[in-house]
């Protein structure tokens, strides 16, 4: 058994980010609802608590309220934000309403280092977003930060290793902010930092074979990165009991059914359950040129194509999905954001409710980057772990206007060149995406003495950090020249490679 770190949730937003910069530490956390006892909590062994932040104010009669007895576990304890203020109402000091809240960056002046800021900077830019303030000091502590508008930023009672800090240190806006957590985790709970990835994954597995037991489950694969590593992930935990069903919609990049078969089924052994759907997709967006009217065919089609495969495959008990920890977030943040509709749509939503089905969700406390380093200790490889997003509706949103046979055959070919070369040369793992996409204009052009009348091929490479924003990469003018000359010579149908060099906003990433 690792030594624990609690981190005991009263209902902040950034609870999973202070998980995450502890594994960050290589420290092993857990999470725990606010209601904990210090019983339960001495039983893991725990060797330090950290109480999180949370949207209530300790004068609310419905405030979240830890069990005080943690304070007499012997183990140290930091506060953070709502955390702070309950160590001050409940250890003696005294916290004063405010009406306003304080959001934003400041700045935190350290009057005493102690072990908690050991070694680090005496000004610090933090990210502050609170409501109360403590402005009088619970017996034992002293003030060892200020800011302008708190005299008791961090307060310290070093004898019991209690800690007290208003700003939130987990949050990436924070200057030296994992720094704090660790000089907490080892500087004064003396934790040990010995928490891998394998770690993660040996718990994951245990914890997958305890939920399911002897039942079936079932994943869609995409192909893309969560799919995949949950994929990989499940299959090592029950083996058979998983099948993946795969869904050709006839809008995928050129080769990837076969990589789906070959890596998952011949490779990891697998049960992939390839299903041929794309003649009834193809039927269905015949004629069809509204972008917004191809997504919602294509997203019906795929839900009726899965839910009749789980049928005919003799029914599950769970579905998998790859739901990652920004996932989590953005889809309560944002309520009936569209975005998180076309990711909930893309994840399969409303089928688990609507069949029954119950939610695994191995990876739903990981972040994109952690999500990478358990798929490479899995096996997967770089291709697959380090793949550029793809979206749920496939090349359907990059045929320009209607969706035809020969136009997805034209499209395929060239992002296929397109994707060889960003990879020969190393630029696709530099960018956010790179493809083709297929553009409706015939232009004319010659081959030999020929004239050639056909079509265009747009080319979209962007730099972007979380796709809400995004910029043209600047490639090098020779491999742009290489890859036009290739698409142009080619690929039959097309006459002219054109580059788009749009930001995001104005432009979106897509087309369509
Ligand atoms: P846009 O075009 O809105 O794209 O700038 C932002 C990111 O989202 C992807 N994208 C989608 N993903 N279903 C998805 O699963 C969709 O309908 C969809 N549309 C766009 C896009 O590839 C980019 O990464």
């Amino acid at each position: 058994m690792p030594q624990t770190i609690a981190v005991i949730d009263f209902g902040s937003q950034y609870t999973q980010i202070i998980a995450r910069r502890i594994r960050e530490c290589q420290v092993y956390s857990k999470l725990y609802h606010h209601t904990v006892t210090a019983s339960e909590l001495k039983k893991d062994g725990v060797v330090g608590i950290i109480l999180s932040g949370g949207p209530s104010s300790v004068f609310s009669k419905k405030a979240p309220v830890p069990d005080r007895v943690l304070f007499e576990l012997g183990v140290p304890v930091l506060g953070i934000c709502y955390g702070i203020q309950l160590m001050g109402h409940l250890l003696g000091g005294q916290v004063a309403k405010s009406d306003h809240r304080e959001y934003g960056h400041g700045t935190l002046t350290i009057t005493k280092a102690g072990r908690l800021f050991s070694k680090l900077p005496k000004k610090l830019r933090v990210w502050n977003s609170h409501g109360d303030r403590l402005t009088k000091l619970p017996p034992g502590f002293t003030a060892i930060g200020t800011t302008d508008n708190s005299e008791y930023a961090v307060i310290e009672d070093a004898k019991r290793g209690f800690y007290g800090i208003q700003f939130h240190p987990e949050v990436f806006h924070s200057e030296c902010g994992t720094d704090v957590i660790r000089n907490f985790l080892v500087g004064v709970c003396k934790a040990t930092q010995d928490w891998t990835t394998d770690d993660f994954i040996k718990k994951a597995v245990s914890e997958i074979r305890a939920t399911v037991g002897k039942s079936r489950v079932l994943l869609g694969l995409s192909g893309g990165v969560d799919s995949s590593v949950a994929a990989a992930l499940i299959h090592r935990a029950i083996g058979k009991q998983l099948t993946c069903v795969f869904v050709d919609n006839g809008l995928l990049r050129k080769g990837e059914r076969e990589t789906v078969e070959s890596l998952y089924a011949r490779n990891f052994k697998i049960d992939v359950r390839v299903v041929d759907a794309s003649a009834l997709f193809l039927r269905r967006l015949k004629g069809i040129t509204d972008p917004e009217k191809k997504r919602k065919i294509i997203g019906v089609t795929f839900v009726e194509v899965f839910e009749k495969s789980i049928k005919s495959i003799g029914g599950a008990d769970y579905l998998a999905q790859g739901t990652l920890y920004p996932d989590v977030i953005e889809s309560v943040a944002i309520g009936n954001n569209p975005a998180a509709l076309i990711k909930s749509h893309h994840n399969v939503g409303g089928l688990p409710a609507r069949m029954k089905l119950k939610l695994l969700e191995p990876l739903r406390e990981l972040f994109k980057d952690e999500v990478r380093a358990v798929g490479t200790a899995c096996g997967l490889p770089k291709e697959v772990v380090w793949r550029q997003p793809f979206p749920g509706p496939g090349l359907g949103v990059r045929v320009v206007g209607e969706i035809t046979k020969e136009r997805l055959a034209i499209l395929r070919n060239a992002d296929h060149i397109l994707q060889e070369e960003m990879m020969e040369n190393g630029w696709y793992w530099k960018v956010w995406q790179s493809f083709a996409v297929f553009l409706p204009v015939k232009s004319v052009g010659v081959v030999g003495d020929e004239r050639n009348y056909s079509y265009v091929i747009g080319l979209r490479i962007v730099e972007s950090i979380d796709a809400m924003t995004a910029d043209w990469t600047r490639l090098p003018y020779d491999l742009l020249q290489q890859i036009s000359s290739r698409i142009t010579n080619e690929v039959r149908g097309v006459s002219r490679v054109v580059l788009d060099i749009s930001s995001k906003p104005p432009a979106t990433i897509e087309w369509e």
